[in-house]
């Protein structure tokens, strides 16, 4: 079992941006990777579907012998996270909410944006959370309008890009943060981006992968999980959106199509 892999999954191509820390940090463990690529976005589409869309995609990627699930989908988390530790108490899961926390604690302006997806920013979880440092700073929910999209059709550098994402990101500095949460695994793949945008003026990005990462170390040896120091691991990509978009997943990470 140890050596079986880690569940990776997004809607789409945005948990890539949490699949390349698993891989750098956590050498030894072989990762699946599975992308519903043919029905992404999840960000706008009633709660029941996303719950549906998650439930049938975690069902498939623990019938491929994962070991723990990462949903790297802060969406799929809010909507689905808690319904998937009920059915399966067995099984560690992993789940994404937007950094406000570490970006609350360490505002000096005061405001935070919060850039996420519009379930997101509904669900029960990002309104505890906001509630919960409310007194603290001002939190600024903003939906990256288009992000999700440029993303997965790989249209990062195009110069019609800029222009989507500034039209996001120029309000959120207008109105005073100095913190800007990236509350959606696509929008990472937009950083470069963001950093053009905000220029020298003092924004920070922040983002959850890397605390993402600590919890699945902590989760590996909490259930005595971790791979054989000497196993090599394996990389699997799986979507329904047809072998195309599977390379382009591997494409992303930067892996040869077909290796
Ligand atoms: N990458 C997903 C997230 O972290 C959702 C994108 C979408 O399907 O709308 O929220």
């Amino acid at each position: 079992m140890n050596n079986n892999p880690i569940g990776v999954f997004d809607s789409g191509m945005g948990g890539l941006s949490v699949w390349r820390v698993l891989r750098e940090q956590l050498p030894h463990e072989s990762l699946l990777y599975f992308g519903d690529g043919a029905r992404c976005p999840y960000g706008a589409r009633p709660h029941e579907e996303v719950l549906r869309f998650t439930v049938e995609s975690v069902e498939k990627m623990l019938s491929h012998g994962c070991k723990m699930i990462v949903l790297a989908c802060n969406t799929a988390t809010a909507v689905a996270v808690e319904h998937l530790r009920a059915q399966y108490p067995a099984v560690p899961f992993v789940g994404l909410e937007p950094a406000v926390k570490p970006a609350v604690l360490s505002t000096e302006s005061g405001v935070v944006g919060v850039l996420a997806t519009r379930r997101s920013l509904d669900g029960e979880l990002f309104c505890r959370t906001s509630a919960k440092y409310a007194d603290r700073a001002r939190i600024l929910p903003v939906v990256g309008e288009g992000f999700v999209e440029i993303v997965e059709q790989s249209r990062e550098s195009e110069p019609e890009t800029e222009e989507t994402v500034r039209r996001v990101i120029e309000p959120i500095i207008d109105a005073g943060a100095d913190r800007i949460v990236l509350g959606c695994t696509h929008y990472p793949f937009l950083r470069e981006v963001i950093e053009r945008i905000i220029g020298e003026r003092p924004v920070v990005i922040v983002d959850s992968a890397d605390a993402v990462e600590r919890r699945v170390e902590y989760l590996l040896d909490e259930h005595n999980l971790r791979a054989d120091k000497n196993h090599a691991p394996s990389y699997t990509f799986m979507s329904e959106a047809g072998e195309p978009y599977i390379n382009a997943l591997r494409t992303k990470v930067g892996l040869c199509e077909g290796k």
